[in-house]
């Protein structure tokens, strides 16, 4: 079995200093939720930064020590590191542009300097470590340099990189001023991986007129290697979602979610606060669905986690700010002394209480502007497994759309269509729901994480075979 080494920019634990102490956390995202997952069907070690600036070598070195028992090799960025490559370019230029919020995107040159800085000290904690036969596995956009990078040091080992966001249409993408040093970093590579046909289309016609490489079936020829590049949504772990362990609903918190949906109809609303997510949209229909239907006041409440993300970006912070004040709005407006609109959490729950909260909800509404793929829409059709009870309501923006068909498909941006969408599933007969969520259930189950890693890593073999055939 070839040895999996994952280079990504967070691990799959964040690290934070609380009273002095240094504690890990599981982290927030897709990337490492959805990764963390591929637990004992890979031999794998895992490269990452584990989200806190720590500067005292002791420190470090305990740190060092702490994740090496679990395969997980820190690199540590200093806070300036923090700010112009994580904070700056990351999550001020790539994530906004990439997501088509081009008013966001900021153009500043020292945030590309950083971001070529920390991609070049990515390449110089990873180099060391690949031994032969390794598969290396780049992800997501922090690290768009550091296939090339890894490629000139090695120029023959087995490269992947995949991108856990969309990949913009070439209109927006070849705004970038560094767009072409971008797309020669993930040429590295020797596959590249999208979540949908889409991002992969763009990403060719991308290549195509920038980097003049014409492809057959997804097939490019950089120098003398084969490139392939292909569409590889991505699953969940779905055992882990459908039959949570039973303890799971001890919490104090997972009795208080049990017993709201015991008297009031449960939409939920999960996200990572990110103006991709389109929070106050949502909010703001669900306040129009309260006006239009004044017959369901009292009746449905929303549930609404937002999880903290990315708080020193100032776009984040002006979003805090947004959907406290909307909450508040609507809360003020249309609840009464037994009833609250609106339960609004700025936190991350504990898996546990997550599971819970998708278990009994009626209504998942999750309706992002743009997403790469959203997990959060298929945990919560895994996690009705049992009951087959609940209804989703998804924007036709995410990746995970175009698997899940029979959810109800909304535009994120259309007030009136989410109303509508609400009454429908307020309404839903409990056979529809059942068929329409096996329906999904069958597509999840077939093409969980490890499958769509095993898939992923089965073509890189495949390849890598054939490059050798060809020399
Ligand atoms: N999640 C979490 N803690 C929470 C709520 C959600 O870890 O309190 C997880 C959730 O289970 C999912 C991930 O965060 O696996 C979010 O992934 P998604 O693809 O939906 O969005 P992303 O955050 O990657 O944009
Ligand atoms: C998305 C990105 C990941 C990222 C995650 C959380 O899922 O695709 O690369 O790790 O969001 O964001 P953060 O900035 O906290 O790592």
């Amino acid at each position: 079995m070839s040895r999996l080494v994952i280079i990504s920019n967070r691990l799959p634990v964040t690290i934070k200093k609380e009273a002095g102490d240094l504690i890990y956390h599981p982290s927030a995202g897709g990337l490492a939720t959805g990764l963390n997952s591929l637990d004992e069907s890979f031999e794998k070690i895992w490269i990452g930064w584990p989200g806190q600036d720590i500067k005292d070598e002791w420190e470090r070195e305990t740190v060092r020590q702490d994740l090496k028992k679990d395969g997980l090799f820190p690199v540590f960025l200093t806070q300036e590191q923090i700010e112009l490559y994580y904070e700056g370019y990351s999550n001020k230029t790539i994530w906004p542009h990439f997501h088509y919020f081009t008013q966001y995107t900021s153009y500043r040159d020292h945030y590309w300097e950083a971001y070529q800085q920390v991609n070049r000290q990515f390449a110089d904690e990873v180099i060391p470590l690949i031994k032969e036969g390794d598969l290396v596995w780049v992800h997501d956009y922090q690290l768009m340099l550091l296939p090339a990078m890894i490629r000139e040091a090695y120029p023959d080992v087995s490269i992947g990189f995949f991108l856990h966001i969309p990949f913009p249409s070439y209109e927006v993408f070849r705004i970038l001023p560094w767009r072409k040093e971008i797309l020669e970093g993930i040429l590295g590579a020797d596959q590249i991986g999208f979540h949908t046909f889409g991002y992969m289309r763009h990403f060719l016609s991308a290549v195509y007129r920038i980097c003049g490489f014409e492809h057959h079936f997804g097939m490019l020829t950089v120098g003398d290697r084969l490139v392939n590049v292909d569409m590889f949504p991505m699953g969940i772990d779905y055992n882990k979602y459908a039959h949570p362990e039973p303890a799971s609903e001890e919490s104090e918190t997972a009795q208080k979610i049990i017993q709201l949906a015991e008297e009031q109809k449960l939409i939920i609303s999960i996200d990572r606060l990110d103006y991709s997510k389109g929070i106050p949209q949502r909010v703001r229909a669900y306040a129009n669905f309260l006006e239009k239907h004044p017959e369901y006041r009292g009746k449905v409440t929303l549930v609404m986690i937002v999880v903290p993300s990315r708080a020193n970006v100032s776009q984040y912070q002006a979003l805090k700010q947004k959907i406290d004040n909307l909450v508040g709005r609507v809360n003020g407006e249309y609840g009464n002394f037994g009833w609250v609109p609106i339960q609004y959490f700025y936190r991350s729950l504990d898996f546990g209480d997550l599971t819970t909260l998708y278990k009994v909800a009626d209504i998942a509404l999750i309706t992002p502007l743009r997403d790469g793929m959203n997990l959060v829409a298929k945990e919560f059709i895994a996690s009705k497994e049992a009951s087959k009870n609940g209804v989703l309501i998804l924007s036709e923006m995410a990746g995970a759309h175009n698997e899940l068909h029979d959810s109800i498909t909304v535009n994120p941006q259309d007030r009136q269509d989410i109303t509508k969408a609400l009454l429908q599933a307020l309404t839903m007969d409990e056979a529809e729901q059942a068929k329409r969520l096996e329906g999904m259930q069958e597509k999840l189950k077939q093409h969980d994480v490890r499958n769509w890693a095993a898939t992923f890593i089965n073509e890189q073999k495949k390849l890598m075979e054939s490059q050798k055939e060809n020399i």
